[in-house]
Parts: structure tokens; sequence; C-alpha cells
């Protein structure tokens, strides 16, 4: 979160005109057809090109290799490289820009009766000890699109080491079986926290790894040191920042999604962190609006892969700047396309200048900014082209604590107590509920219960749902959400405007 104007992004101010109103939340492509040629099988041994476009729910996604075109063959990205006939490339799908959509979910179910490897005891069913033949089993994946992500207690730090927990947590709904399962739960033989989660995009990393700061703006203190590479974390990865670098996170993936049994060797560690720097994913074109780079806009994965991340420079938030051109008229557009333009380039100037009041969310109002504090959407997605926080990014939107999260009977929900001996959750007290307490689970912290960290929002719509927890399945959603959440008052064409920037993206 930036704080002072002195550490916001240049931003470049958009004139807007006209009224345009449609959606862009258009109907699911969800064709069977569609999504079998697009799946990518791990070891299937294809080239991936060097720039891919697919179909998605608003238009087109574009997933670029700023290296030149991927010899699969052998690549630990790409092949079964663990024990279940996985492979990262299994959830991370390029048609899907590189995470996985709940479409290509459930028409994988129906393609391979649930016998893709996608659909694996260990996270991509709702318990291991569930008879897995039945789609029962699977709901929270094939509902949702959220995988098991089973945390040890007591919270471990990402060093390994454990954390004494300043709370303690009781199971008060358990529908996925998980919590309570005498292995698997959390009075299991190795006791964890079974939470369910979206795969975030394998791309564009470059923004995700970058910091603004070489200290943390909330709390003032430097960003730590990757001994390894002399850079400092971003404390921008994972939900809830388990892993502090990408190493550290594909050593978690390796065990966990793919339960490789053993470390892998550094050949395969450089080919997959390669991969992961090089690939870029952004919309390149809409149905309505055309090619997103018409006109002088600088949509499409191009842009990312070339742009410096996080710019910190003069006074103004950022801005989408990819859309500069369409606050001027192309003679040659269509009228369709013309609106289009218009609605997008309104959105870029909401998402920096509509102000609300943001309260109650711990992470920015506990911290320097004052609690109600006015701002905007790009006070906490602040990172040009990617919207990141140039910050540590982990704040209690409310998406996964009660009382502001969307009542989700098929999720878990715990109850956390706070030791009275540490200071509580800033807004919610000493007892939480919640169905992901996050960065909690890797801090133990209270004060840190249901903090979320930002993710990437390029090629949104090539992956509904929205939100770790799947709890938006359309971008228009995620707009009503904030709409609920802080009471703005947008009007329907603000809501449209924004909706149709998200999509864009
Ligand atoms: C079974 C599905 C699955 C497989 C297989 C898988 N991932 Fe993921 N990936 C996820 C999920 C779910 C998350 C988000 C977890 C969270 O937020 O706690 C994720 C997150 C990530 C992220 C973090 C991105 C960010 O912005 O924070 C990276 C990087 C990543 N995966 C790389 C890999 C690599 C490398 C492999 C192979 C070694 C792999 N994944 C295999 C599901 C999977
Ligand atoms: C108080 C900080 C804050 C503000 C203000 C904010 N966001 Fe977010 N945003 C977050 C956090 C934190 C997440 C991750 C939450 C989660 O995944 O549960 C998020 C997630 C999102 C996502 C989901 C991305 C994905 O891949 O699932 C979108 C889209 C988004 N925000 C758009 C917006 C828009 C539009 C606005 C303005 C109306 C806005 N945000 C205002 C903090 C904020």
């Amino acid at each position: 979160m930036l704080g002072s104007s002195a550490l916001r992004i240049v931003a470049s101010s958009l004139a807007v005109s006209s009224l345009a109103l449609f959606c862009t939340d258009r109907t699911i492509a969800d064709t069977a057809a569609r999504e079998a040629a697009a799946w990518w099988s791990p070891g299937s041994n294809r080239v991936f090109a060097a720039r891919a476009d697919y179909a998605d729910t608003t238009g087109t996604v574009s997933v670029l290799n700023a290296r030149g075109q991927v010899e699969t063959r052998d690549h630990p990205f790409f092949s079964p490289i663990g024990s279940n006939g996985r492979a990262c490339v299994t959830c991370h799908q390029p048609a899907d820009g590189m995470s996985l959509s709940v479409a290509t979910i459930r028409a994988r179910w129906r393609e391979t009766e649930g016998k893709d490897p996608l659909f694996a005891s260990i996270d991509g069913s709702n318990c291991p000890s569930l008879p897995q033949e039945s789609a029962s089993s699977h709901s929270l994946l094939l509902d949702r699109g959220l995988f098991r992500i089973a945390r040890p207690w007591p919270p471990r730090a990402p060093t390994g080491v454990p954390v004494t927990p300043q709370f303690s947590i009781e199971v008060v709904r358990d529908p996925s079986g998980c919590n309570l399962d005498p292995r698997f739960g959390l009075h299991g033989l190795h006791p964890a926290v079974s939470v369910f989660r979206r795969p975030r995009p394998v791309a564009n990393l470059k923004y995700v790894t970058s910091y603004g700061f070489i200290f943390e703006p909330k709390n003032g203190l430097p960003l730590p040191i990757d001994i390894q590479t002399g850079l400092r974390y971003s404390g921008n990865l994972l939900a809830d920042q388990r892993a502090r670098t990408l190493t550290e996170q594909a050593l978690d993936a390796f065990s966990s999604h793919l339960e490789r049994r053993g470390a892998p060797g550094s050949e395969e560690m450089r080919a997959i962190l390669e991969f992961e720097l090089q690939v870029y994913v952004a919309q390149s074109a809409d149905a309505i609006g055309g090619q997103l780079g018409a006109a002088g806009a600088e949509g499409g994965p191009e842009a990312l892969a070339s742009a410096k991340p996080a710019v910190l420079k003069g006074s103004d938030h950022p801005s989408w700047s990819e859309f500069d051109g369409w606050t001027h008229e192309d003679a040659t557009a269509t009228p369709a396309q013309r609106a289009y333009r218009a609605s997008v380039a309104r959105g870029v100037t909401l998402f920096r200048d509509r102000t609300f009041l943001i309260t109650d969310s711990a992470g920015l109002n506990s911290m320097n900014f004052g609690n109600p504090t006015r701002d905007s959407c790009a006070f906490c997605h602040n990172m040009t082209r990617t919207g990141m926080d140039v910050a540590p990014g982990q704040v209690d939107l409310g998406t996964t604590n009660e009382p502001f999260a969307d009542p989700a009977p098929d999720l878990p929900l715990f109850k956390l107590t706070c030791d009275p001996r540490y200071p509580a959750h800033p807004f919610l007290g000493r007892v939480v509920y919640t169905h992901d307490p996050g960065f909690a689970l890797t801090t133990g912290k209270c004060a840190d219960i249901g903090k979320i960290t930002i993710q990437d929002m390029r090629g949104l719509a090539a992956r509904p749902p929205y939100f770790s927890n799947g709890s938006a399945a359309t971008l228009r959603d995620v707009i009503e959400y904030y709409e609920r959440r802080y009471s703005i008052g947008l009007t329907e064409q603000e809501k449209q405007d924004l909706t149709n920037l998200l999509s864009a993206l």
C-alpha cells in the first residue's frame, strides 16, 4: 500500500467522454471442443510457440514466451516428474492464462470421467480419504476451482521453523471432512489446517517478485534479503506468502501438488525458474472492442515483457497506461468499438480516481493510513501493468473473514481465539471466524488472520472464478463484492466500466 503522495507511481491523466453501457461478462464459452483442443497434458512433448492465442470468456488471451518457443520434451514444467502423473502445466494451463478456470476443470472431468491426474486425491479432492470416483468428493474443485492446501499446525515459517501461534483454532464447520479427518485433519499424525484456494497464474512473475521500496512502507522495516540471490523478497507470492522466492514455491509445489519424493535437481530448478520468468500473459482482443493493442493502446503481453515493473516517481497513482490511446476517438473504429474503448478508458480513470472509504481492512487501515482512509482501487493495486502491490500486499479485504466473506456453506469455517498476551485482530477482536486464515497460517499472528496476498490482474477473462477462495464467479461479481464491502455507491455505468477494464487486462 502506498501511503504518502510522494510514494505513488506516476500516472497519466485521462480525459474521457461518451456514455455507453454494455455488458462484457458474456456467457462463458464452455464448449467441450474448445477445451479439449486447448488442454495441455503432461508429457505431451509439444513445442510451445513463442506466442499463443486462446479464446476466453470475453475475447482472446495471449501467452508470450519472451525468449522464444519452448521445447517442452523433458522440460520439468511440462513433464510428469512426480508420483501422481501431474506436471506443473496441469494446473497452470496456457489457454487459461497460466492458471485454471472452473470451466476447464469441469470439461476435464467430463472428458476423462474424473480420471485426469488433475483430480488426484491429495489436493484435487475435498479430502484424500473420500471415495475418489464420486464427483461430490471433488465438489470444491468442480464448483469453485479450488485445490486443497494443507498447512501445518502449529504454523511454520517459510524457513520451516515452527512458529508459536498467537491463537487457538477450532473447526466450526467441516463440509470437506478433511479438517476433522483422523489422518489428514487438525488432530491427525501431522496436524494440518486444510484451506481451499485458486491456482495463481504462473506469468508476469517479474512483477510479482519485484518491489517498490527496500523497506516495507507499512511498518518501516527493511525487506529481508535472499542470501542466494542477494535480492530482497517482494512478499507477494502465494495467498499466504508461505514461500518467499520462486525456488521455495517450486519446492513446495513439487512435494505437495506433484507428490514428488526427493529434492529436484539443480538443472530442473533452473529450467523451471527460467521458464517462469519469461512467460507473460494478457488479454489481447475483446469480442466487441477488437484488438486491445489497436489505435495507440498497448494491450497484450508484449508491453509487459518489455516494461519495467513498479517505476515509482511523481505524485500520482498508476493507471493502466496501456489504454491511454483510447481516450481519443479513432475514426476508423466501428461505433461498438468506440463505445467499448471509451468505457475501458473511463474504467481506467475510475480505478485510479474514484475514491471511497476503505474501512477495517487489516494490513492497511491498521497501519499508518488511518481508519477509514479515503482512496481508490489503485491504493492497494498500485503497481503499473499488473495491479500488484509494490509493497508486500497482504490485506484483509474480508474475502475469507466473517462478517464480510460471502456465505459459503461448502467451505470450512474456523473459529480462531486470540491469546490475551498478544495484540488482538485490529478490527475483529479476539475471536475471528474465517474460511481461510491466510497470512496468519505463515506468521501465527492474530493481526494477520484473513490477510490474503494481492495477485496479478492480467488475463483475468481467461480464469474465472476470482479471489483466492473463488467466491466471485465473474468479474462483475468482483465489483459487486467491493460495492458491498465498502458501500462505494458505484452507478450501473461505473460498475460496467470497471468490469470492462478488468476484462480487457
Ligand atoms: C494441483 C494443481 C497445481 C499444480 C500441479 C501446480 N500448481 Fe502452482 N499453484 C497451484 C495453486 C492452488 C496455487 C495457489 C496456492 C496458494 O495461494 O496458496 C499455485 C501457485 C503457484 C505460484 C504462485 C504464483 C503467485 O503469484 O503467487 C507459482 C509460481 C506456481 N504455482 C508454480 C508452480 C510450479 C513450478 C509447479 C510445478 C512444480 C506448480 N505450480 C504445480 C496449483 C498447482
Ligand atoms: C484495501 C485494499 C484493496 C482495495 C482498495 C481494492 N483491492 Fe482488489 N484486492 C485486494 C486483495 C487483498 C485481493 C486478494 C483477495 C483475495 O484473493 O481474497 C484483491 C483482489 C482483487 C481481484 C481478484 C484478482 C484475482 O485474480 O482473483 C480483482 C479483480 C480486484 N481485486 C479488483 C479491484 C477493484 C476493481 C478495486 C476497486 C473497486 C479493488 N480491487 C480495490 C485488495 C484491494
